[in-house]
């Protein structure tokens, strides 16, 4: 069994009269431990598909399954649950919260299954040692880099232990030798640890460190199996 079995997905979005088709028809099946590039242009359907696994919306046509539970059958609380104790979420943008330390925001997940505030910490301040900014653990994100941020929002999206970690375009407002580090950062983390990493992106030159891309063009996926 596939953790995440998608077949025949459609995804329309209806904006008054007209119609979107975002995703037209999509198969695509990826095994734990795997380390995925969805890879397209802007609009082809990244965050869409991304959106539809990390179970934060549902698809208009066909089933979504996780080991091999189907996401539509799930309660909203099963869904709030499958995406607080099992997936890692990462964004373009961060995503931090500003007012709390970089300790604090790596914490927030951990606090919401209601741990303990030192069992917390003491957790968050060992995965900002993994991504290696223990020392900016009492900053704010504004006196960070873009690329610090990031490290924080991977520590925070690792920290309850997912099995899945869903990156959508974590690269794009990073240079490109910064992108590369978070890159192989996620990298040695499925490697070292056989945490499934499912990102998007749409620049060409990061997909040298990665196992399989999935190519995406206008809703449609037109190479999934390119395995490196
Ligand atoms: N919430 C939405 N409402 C209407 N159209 C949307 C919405 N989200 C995405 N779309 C449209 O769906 C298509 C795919 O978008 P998206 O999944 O965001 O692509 P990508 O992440 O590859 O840029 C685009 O045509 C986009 O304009
Ligand atoms: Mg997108």
């Amino acid at each position: 069994m596939s953790l995440i079995e998608m077949h025949n997905i459609r995804k329309d979005y209806h904006l008054g009269e007209t119609v979107v088709h975002a995703l037209r028809g999509i198969d695509l099946e990826i095994d734990k431990g795997e380390f995925v590039a969805i890879w397209g242009p802007s609009g082809s359907g990244k965050t869409t598909l991304l959106n539809l696994i990390g179970a934060i919306d549902e698809p208009t046509e066909g089933d979504v399954t996780m080991a091999g539970r189907n996401i539509r059958s799930l309660s909203d609380n099963q869904k709030s649950e499958l995406r607080n104790e099992r997936i890692g979420f990462i964004f373009q943008s961060f995503n931090l919260v500003p007012v709390l330390s970089a300790v604090e925001n790596v914490m927030l997940p951990i606090q919401i299954k209601g741990v303990s505030y030192s069992e917390a910490k003491l957790k968050a301040l060992g995965r900002l040692k993994e991504v290696g900014i223990s020392e900016l653990a009492h900053h704010r994100p504004f006196k960070m880099s873009g690329g610090q941020q990031q490290r924080v929002a991977i520590a925070r999206a690792l920290v309850n232990g997912p099995s899945l970690v869903i990156a959508d375009e974590p690269t794009a407002n990073l240079d490109s030798e910064t992108a590369q580090i978070i890159i192989s950062i996620m990298r040695d983390m499925n490697e070292n640890d056989k945490i499934t990493f499912i990102f998007s992106t749409h620049d060409q030159r990061l997909l040298n460190q990665v196992k399989r891309m999935v190519r995406m063009e206008d809703g449609r996926i037109v190479n999934g199996d390119a395995r490196r």
